[in-house]
Protein backbone atom coordinates (compact mmCIF):
# COMPACT_ATOMS: atom_id res chain seq x y z
CA UNK A 1 0.00 0.00 0.00
CA UNK A 2 1.40 3.35 -0.78
CA UNK A 3 -0.28 5.47 1.51
CA UNK A 4 -1.11 5.25 5.45
CA UNK A 5 -4.42 4.96 7.57
CA UNK A 6 -5.02 7.39 10.70
CA UNK A 7 -7.37 7.40 13.38
CA UNK A 8 -9.63 10.91 13.19
CA UNK A 9 -10.45 12.56 16.09
CA UNK A 10 -13.28 10.70 17.93
CA UNK A 11 -12.35 7.24 16.16
CA UNK A 12 -15.18 7.26 13.56
CA UNK A 13 -13.63 7.26 9.92
CA UNK A 14 -9.81 7.25 9.04
CA UNK A 15 -7.37 10.11 7.48
CA UNK A 16 -5.50 8.57 4.24
CA UNK A 17 -1.65 9.96 3.88
CA UNK A 18 0.48 9.91 1.77
CA UNK A 19 -1.48 9.01 -1.31
CA UNK A 20 -0.02 10.03 -4.15
CA UNK A 21 -3.14 10.28 -6.84
CA UNK A 22 -1.09 12.56 -9.22
CA UNK A 23 1.12 9.56 -10.50
CA UNK A 24 -2.07 7.28 -10.63
CA UNK A 25 -3.54 5.13 -8.84
CA UNK A 26 -3.03 1.05 -9.65
CA UNK A 27 -5.18 -1.85 -9.26
CA UNK A 28 -4.55 -2.76 -5.72
CA UNK A 29 -3.81 0.61 -4.30
CA UNK A 30 -7.85 1.12 -4.85
CA UNK A 31 -8.89 -1.96 -3.99
CA UNK A 32 -7.27 -1.18 -0.51
CA UNK A 33 -8.82 1.80 -0.14
CA UNK A 34 -12.05 0.55 -0.96
CA UNK A 35 -11.54 -2.18 1.81
CA UNK A 36 -10.48 0.93 4.45
CA UNK A 37 -13.51 2.77 3.02
CA UNK A 38 -16.06 -0.27 4.05
CA UNK A 39 -14.17 -0.68 7.10
CA UNK A 40 -14.92 3.11 8.64
CA UNK A 41 -17.57 4.61 6.87
CA UNK A 42 -15.63 7.66 6.19
CA UNK A 43 -12.34 8.63 4.30
CA UNK A 44 -10.57 12.45 5.07
CA UNK A 45 -7.92 13.00 1.78
CA UNK A 46 -6.15 16.26 3.89
CA UNK A 47 -4.81 18.84 0.54
CA UNK A 48 -4.31 16.86 -2.06
CA UNK A 49 -8.17 16.94 -4.25
CA UNK A 50 -5.95 20.02 -6.22
CA UNK A 51 -8.24 19.62 -9.24
CA UNK A 52 -11.16 18.13 -10.76
CA UNK A 53 -9.24 15.23 -12.61
CA UNK A 54 -7.37 14.14 -9.17
CA UNK A 55 -10.88 13.70 -7.84
CA UNK A 56 -12.07 11.54 -10.37
CA UNK A 57 -9.30 9.64 -10.24
CA UNK A 58 -9.91 8.97 -6.77
CA UNK A 59 -13.64 8.82 -7.05
CA UNK A 60 -13.07 5.70 -9.77
CA UNK A 61 -11.55 3.42 -7.25
CA UNK A 62 -15.19 2.86 -5.37
CA UNK A 63 -17.39 2.49 -8.08
CA UNK A 64 -19.36 3.60 -11.28
CA UNK A 65 -20.33 7.43 -11.28
CA UNK A 66 -23.28 8.57 -11.53
CA UNK A 67 -23.83 12.06 -13.54
CA UNK A 68 -25.96 14.28 -12.14
CA UNK A 69 -29.69 14.06 -13.90
CA UNK A 70 -30.01 17.50 -13.79
CA UNK A 71 -27.85 19.17 -16.32
CA UNK A 72 -27.57 22.53 -14.72
CA UNK A 73 -25.98 21.15 -11.83
CA UNK A 74 -22.62 20.00 -13.57
CA UNK A 75 -19.76 21.22 -13.77
CA UNK A 76 -19.03 22.40 -17.22
CA UNK A 77 -16.89 19.91 -19.21
CA UNK A 78 -17.02 17.56 -16.21
CA UNK A 79 -20.65 15.70 -16.25
CA UNK A 80 -19.91 13.44 -13.48
CA UNK A 81 -18.75 16.38 -11.03
CA UNK A 82 -21.47 18.19 -9.56
CA UNK A 83 -21.18 22.30 -8.64
CA UNK A 84 -22.32 22.84 -5.25
CA UNK A 85 -21.94 26.53 -4.61
CA UNK A 86 -24.10 29.93 -3.03
CA UNK A 87 -22.04 31.95 -5.67
CA UNK A 88 -24.89 33.71 -7.92
CA UNK A 89 -27.23 32.88 -5.67
CA UNK A 90 -27.19 29.14 -5.69
CA UNK A 91 -26.71 26.58 -3.39
CA UNK A 92 -30.45 26.19 -1.95
CA UNK A 93 -32.93 27.84 0.16
CA UNK A 94 -31.03 30.68 2.87
CA UNK A 95 -32.55 30.23 6.60
CA UNK A 96 -32.13 32.93 9.21
CA UNK A 97 -30.50 30.92 12.68
CA UNK A 98 -29.86 32.89 15.39
CA UNK A 99 -29.52 36.09 13.81
CA UNK A 100 -27.08 34.87 11.21
CA UNK A 101 -28.70 34.38 7.64
CA UNK A 102 -27.54 30.84 6.75
CA UNK A 103 -26.73 29.14 3.28
CA UNK A 104 -25.98 25.58 2.63
CA UNK A 105 -27.19 24.08 5.81
CA UNK A 106 -28.82 20.71 5.72
CA UNK A 107 -29.69 18.66 8.72
CA UNK A 108 -28.60 15.17 9.38
CA UNK A 109 -29.52 12.85 6.04
CA UNK A 110 -28.68 10.09 3.94
CA UNK A 111 -28.62 10.52 0.32
CA UNK A 112 -31.73 9.67 -1.55
CA UNK A 113 -32.96 8.47 1.29
CA UNK A 114 -36.41 9.32 0.12
CA UNK A 115 -35.98 6.75 -3.17
CA UNK A 116 -35.38 2.94 -2.97
CA UNK A 117 -31.93 3.01 -3.93
CA UNK A 118 -29.51 5.05 -2.39
CA UNK A 119 -26.22 5.64 -3.89
CA UNK A 120 -23.38 4.06 -2.43
CA UNK A 121 -21.65 6.57 -1.68
CA UNK A 122 -20.25 10.36 -2.48
CA UNK A 123 -16.58 12.15 -2.77
CA UNK A 124 -16.56 15.99 -1.35
CA UNK A 125 -13.64 18.70 -2.79
CA UNK A 126 -13.15 21.84 -0.99
CA UNK A 127 -12.40 24.23 -3.76
CA UNK A 128 -13.26 27.68 -1.50
CA UNK A 129 -13.93 27.26 1.45
CA UNK A 130 -16.25 29.78 4.03
CA UNK A 131 -13.83 32.01 6.01
CA UNK A 132 -16.71 30.98 8.97
CA UNK A 133 -18.41 27.54 9.71
CA UNK A 134 -19.42 25.66 6.62
CA UNK A 135 -18.37 22.50 8.29
CA UNK A 136 -19.73 18.99 6.98
CA UNK A 137 -20.63 16.30 9.72
CA UNK A 138 -20.80 12.70 9.60
CA UNK A 139 -22.27 9.96 11.77
CA UNK A 140 -21.98 6.53 12.13
CA UNK A 141 -25.39 5.16 11.62
CA UNK A 142 -23.38 1.18 11.86
CA UNK A 143 -22.34 2.06 15.17
CA UNK A 144 -25.37 3.65 16.32
CA UNK A 145 -27.62 0.55 15.48
CA UNK A 146 -25.09 -1.69 17.43
CA UNK A 147 -25.00 -0.02 20.27
CA UNK A 148 -28.83 0.18 20.71
CA UNK A 149 -30.16 -2.24 23.63
CA UNK A 150 -31.51 -5.76 22.65
CA UNK A 151 -35.27 -5.06 23.79
CA UNK A 152 -34.82 -1.75 21.35
CA UNK A 153 -33.32 -3.93 18.39
CA UNK A 154 -35.97 -6.73 18.51
CA UNK A 155 -38.81 -3.73 18.11
CA UNK A 156 -37.79 -2.60 15.35
CA UNK A 157 -36.13 -5.42 13.22
CA UNK A 158 -39.14 -5.79 10.72
CA UNK A 159 -40.27 -2.44 10.85
CA UNK A 160 -40.68 0.29 7.64
CA UNK A 161 -40.84 3.54 8.02
CA UNK A 162 -42.12 6.30 4.99
CA UNK A 163 -39.42 8.64 3.82
CA UNK A 164 -39.83 11.92 1.95
CA UNK A 165 -38.46 14.47 -0.33
CA UNK A 166 -38.77 17.29 1.56
CA UNK A 167 -37.85 20.51 -0.15
CA UNK A 168 -37.59 22.73 3.28
CA UNK A 169 -36.23 22.59 6.18
CA UNK A 170 -39.63 23.62 7.61
CA UNK A 171 -41.81 20.13 6.33
CA UNK A 172 -39.11 18.08 8.69
CA UNK A 173 -41.25 16.10 11.04
CA UNK A 174 -38.67 15.22 13.61
CA UNK A 175 -35.61 17.04 14.64
CA UNK A 176 -36.41 20.36 13.30
CA UNK A 177 -34.03 22.93 14.06
CA UNK A 178 -36.16 25.75 13.42
CA UNK A 179 -34.43 28.74 11.55
CA UNK A 180 -36.98 31.27 9.58
CA UNK A 181 -36.92 31.07 5.75
CA UNK A 182 -35.42 34.34 3.69
CA UNK A 183 -35.69 33.50 0.64
CA UNK A 184 -38.75 32.83 -1.74
CA UNK A 185 -39.68 29.33 -2.48
CA UNK A 186 -39.34 29.12 -5.68
CA UNK A 187 -37.26 25.48 -6.25
CA UNK A 188 -39.43 23.48 -8.75
CA UNK A 189 -38.66 19.73 -8.18
CA UNK A 190 -39.91 16.76 -9.32
CA UNK A 191 -42.53 14.54 -7.79
CA UNK A 192 -41.02 12.11 -5.68
CA UNK A 193 -43.61 9.13 -4.56
CA UNK A 194 -43.76 8.32 -1.36
CA UNK A 195 -41.48 5.10 -0.61
CA UNK A 196 -41.27 2.70 2.41
CA UNK A 197 -38.17 1.60 3.93
CA UNK A 198 -36.70 -0.26 6.38
CA UNK A 199 -35.48 0.85 9.48
CA UNK A 200 -32.79 -1.33 9.85
CA UNK A 201 -31.09 -1.97 6.79
CA UNK A 202 -28.43 -4.56 5.82
CA UNK A 203 -25.77 -2.88 4.17
CA UNK A 204 -25.19 -4.86 0.68
CA UNK A 205 -21.20 -4.89 0.60
CA UNK A 206 -20.77 -5.56 4.39
CA UNK A 207 -23.78 -7.22 5.79
CA UNK A 208 -23.73 -4.84 8.38
CA UNK A 209 -26.91 -3.79 10.21
CA UNK A 210 -27.80 -0.09 9.90
CA UNK A 211 -30.17 2.50 11.70
CA UNK A 212 -31.76 3.95 9.12
CA UNK A 213 -33.72 7.16 10.30
CA UNK A 214 -32.34 10.26 7.98
CA UNK A 215 -33.74 13.29 9.79
CA UNK A 216 -34.50 15.07 6.81
CA UNK A 217 -37.24 12.08 5.10
CA UNK A 218 -38.72 9.83 7.63
CA UNK A 219 -42.19 10.72 8.04
CA UNK A 220 -43.75 7.90 10.03
CA UNK A 221 -43.82 4.10 11.07
CA UNK A 222 -46.24 1.82 8.81
CA UNK A 223 -48.55 0.67 11.23
CA UNK A 224 -47.90 3.12 13.40
CA UNK A 225 -48.68 6.22 12.16
CA UNK A 226 -49.54 7.68 15.57
CA UNK A 227 -48.00 9.22 19.08
CA UNK A 228 -46.35 5.47 20.13
CA UNK A 229 -44.87 5.26 16.68
CA UNK A 230 -43.43 8.90 16.53
CA UNK A 231 -42.46 8.59 20.12
CA UNK A 232 -40.07 5.52 18.62
CA UNK A 233 -38.29 7.27 15.75
CA UNK A 234 -37.67 10.16 18.20
CA UNK A 235 -36.21 8.09 20.38
CA UNK A 236 -34.40 6.67 17.62
CA UNK A 237 -33.10 9.64 16.66
CA UNK A 238 -31.97 10.94 20.05
CA UNK A 239 -29.77 7.77 20.58
CA UNK A 240 -27.96 8.16 16.54
CA UNK A 241 -27.67 11.97 17.33
CA UNK A 242 -25.27 11.79 20.46
CA UNK A 243 -21.72 12.98 19.64
CA UNK A 244 -19.94 10.06 19.95
CA UNK A 245 -21.13 8.58 16.51
CA UNK A 246 -19.92 11.73 14.85
CA UNK A 247 -17.01 12.88 12.89
CA UNK A 248 -17.31 16.74 12.18
CA UNK A 249 -14.92 17.93 9.60
CA UNK A 250 -13.01 21.42 9.80
CA UNK A 251 -12.61 22.07 6.06
CA UNK A 252 -9.09 23.09 4.25
CA UNK A 253 -9.44 24.00 0.53
CA UNK A 254 -8.23 20.34 -1.52
CA UNK A 255 -9.61 18.61 1.24
CA UNK A 256 -11.93 16.12 0.34
CA UNK A 257 -14.13 13.45 2.02
CA UNK A 258 -15.39 10.39 1.00
CA UNK A 259 -18.39 8.80 2.56
CA UNK A 260 -20.35 5.60 2.24
CA UNK A 261 -23.88 6.87 1.90
CA UNK A 262 -25.06 3.37 3.22
CA UNK A 263 -24.09 3.30 6.68
CA UNK A 264 -23.70 7.23 7.72
CA UNK A 265 -26.09 10.33 7.67
CA UNK A 266 -24.37 13.42 7.23
CA UNK A 267 -25.28 17.42 7.48
CA UNK A 268 -24.06 20.49 6.40
CA UNK A 269 -23.75 22.96 9.12
CA UNK A 270 -24.22 26.16 6.89
CA UNK A 271 -22.18 29.82 6.90
CA UNK A 272 -22.93 33.08 6.44
CA UNK A 273 -24.61 33.63 2.87
CA UNK A 274 -22.46 36.65 2.04
CA UNK A 275 -19.56 34.16 2.37
CA UNK A 276 -19.12 32.25 -1.00
CA UNK A 277 -18.61 28.77 -0.51
CA UNK A 278 -17.35 26.23 -3.25
CA UNK A 279 -17.75 22.29 -3.22
CA UNK A 280 -17.45 19.75 -6.15
CA UNK A 281 -19.04 16.26 -5.82
CA UNK A 282 -18.94 12.79 -7.51
CA UNK A 283 -21.50 10.49 -6.60
CA UNK A 284 -20.90 6.67 -6.74
CA UNK A 285 -23.65 4.63 -7.85
CA UNK A 286 -25.84 2.35 -5.59
CA UNK A 287 -27.67 -0.46 -7.30
CA UNK A 288 -29.31 -2.12 -4.40
CA UNK A 289 -32.60 -1.66 -3.58
CA UNK A 290 -33.59 -1.12 -0.26
CA UNK A 291 -37.66 -0.80 -0.13
CA UNK A 292 -40.49 -0.13 -2.22
CA UNK A 293 -42.42 2.52 -3.68
CA UNK A 294 -45.83 2.82 -1.91
CA UNK A 295 -48.56 2.19 -4.35
CA UNK A 296 -51.47 4.65 -5.08
CA UNK A 297 -53.53 2.06 -3.36
CA UNK A 298 -51.71 2.87 0.15
CA UNK A 299 -53.90 6.09 0.67
CA UNK A 300 -53.54 5.76 4.40
CA UNK A 301 -49.87 5.23 4.45
CA UNK A 302 -49.68 8.74 2.79
CA UNK A 303 -49.02 12.10 4.15
CA UNK A 304 -52.17 14.44 5.97
FE1 LIG B 1 -26.45 15.02 1.17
Amino acid sequence: MNFEVRKLDGGFGREIVGLDIAGGITPDTAAALKQVWLDHGVLVFRGIGTSPDVQLELSRCFGELEPHPIEKFRLQGYPELILLTNEGGGGGPVYEFDGVATAQRIPWHTDLAFTTTPNAGALLRMVRKAETGGQTGWLDTAAAYDELDDATKDEIADLEAVYLFRPGLEEMRFNQQGGTRLSPRKDQYPDFPPVANPLVWVHPETGRKVLNVSTLNIDHIIGQRNEKGDALIRRLIDHALQPRFQYIHEWENNDMVLWDNRRTMHAALGHPVDQIRVVHRTTIKGGVAMGRVLPNAAKEEMPA
